[in-house]
């Protein structure tokens, strides 16, 4: 479902390349939003990595050349954007303080959305290495609410497509299922929720009745829809937003 003209906005994702992000672009740009992705590298050596960098620019998104290392980059693409959706993977989490910083210099930010994208890290229980990922997250909440930017933290549970593969084993994800053993963390016996990334995307943005009682975080498009204030989520998965 498209937004109406006034709706839409100048969007800039960070970590636009990963595993999440990447899908995030897609539906930013199905969505009819001026689109711009901050890259690394605008001619990376990674064939599969040039080649969604040519599917971007071919369906109209921006290349932004910046790092979150490089402060004058990332100031200059956020002064000519009105959202900042964050994707960066676990292991920038951290560094997404200098997001906040130069969101705070630029001044011109209608809403960020750090990269969350997972559990609620405020309500669920972890043991590492889990805990100290959320932690960071939180941390991070923490530092965006004390700097007054208008946020929506995004939380969808766990992505089928992302634990199926190695049976539930969070030291194994990326690597196929495990061979010959499994490790569980905890007692065993938690509970857990999946989400499906495609199951929950085809029926979300078939309607907006959809949206409203599923989630707005399953499909990436929704957030965006989130973004402008088009709708709340419900159901098990939650949507933070300072607008509530
Ligand atoms: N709910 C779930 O089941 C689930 C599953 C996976 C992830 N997640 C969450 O989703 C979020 C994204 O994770 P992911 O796995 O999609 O991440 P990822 O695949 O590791 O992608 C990382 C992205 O960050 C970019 N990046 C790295 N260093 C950077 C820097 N210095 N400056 C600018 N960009 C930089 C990378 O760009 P390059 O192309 O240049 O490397 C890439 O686009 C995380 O919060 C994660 O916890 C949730």
């Amino acid at each position: 479902m498209e937004p109406d003209k006034e709706e839409r906005s100048r969007v800039l994702v960070i970590g636009g390349t990963g595993h999440i992000g990447k899908h995030i672009v897609a539906a930013s740009v199905r969505h009819g939003h001026s689109t711009s992705v901050l890259v690394r590298d605008a001619a990376p050596p990674d064939p599969a990595k040039a080649q969604l960098l040519t599917s971007f620019v071919d369906s109209g998104v921006a290349l932004i050349k910046g790092d979150l290392f490089n402060h004058e980059s990332l100031v200059k693409a956020i002064k000519s954007t009105d959202i900042v959706i964050s994707a960066v993977g676990p292991r920038q989490l951290a560094e997404q303080t200098r997001i906040v910083t130069a969101i705070k210099e630029a001044g011109n930010v209608k809403r960020f959305l750090p990269s969350e994208f997972g559990s609620d890290v405020e309500r669920v229980h972890t043991v590492d290495p889990v805990a100290s990922l959320y932690a960071g997250k939180v941390n991070l909440r923490r530092l965006i609410e004390a700097e007054g930017i208008p946020h929506t933290y995004v939380c969808c549970n766990g992505f089928a497509e992302t634990y199926l593969p190695s049976i539930g084993d969070v030291t194994a994800v990326g690597s196929g299922p495990p061979s010959d053993k499994i490790i569980v963390l905890g007692d065993g016996d938690t509970k857990g929720k999946l989400a499906s990334f495609s199951l929950y995307s085809k029926s979300a943005l078939s309607s907006m009745s959809a949206c409203m009682s599923v989630t707005c975080c399953i499909d990436p498009g929704l957030i965006l829809d989130a973004c402008s204030g088009i709708c709340g989520g419900r159901g098990h998965s939650s949507l933070h937003d300072t607008s509530d």
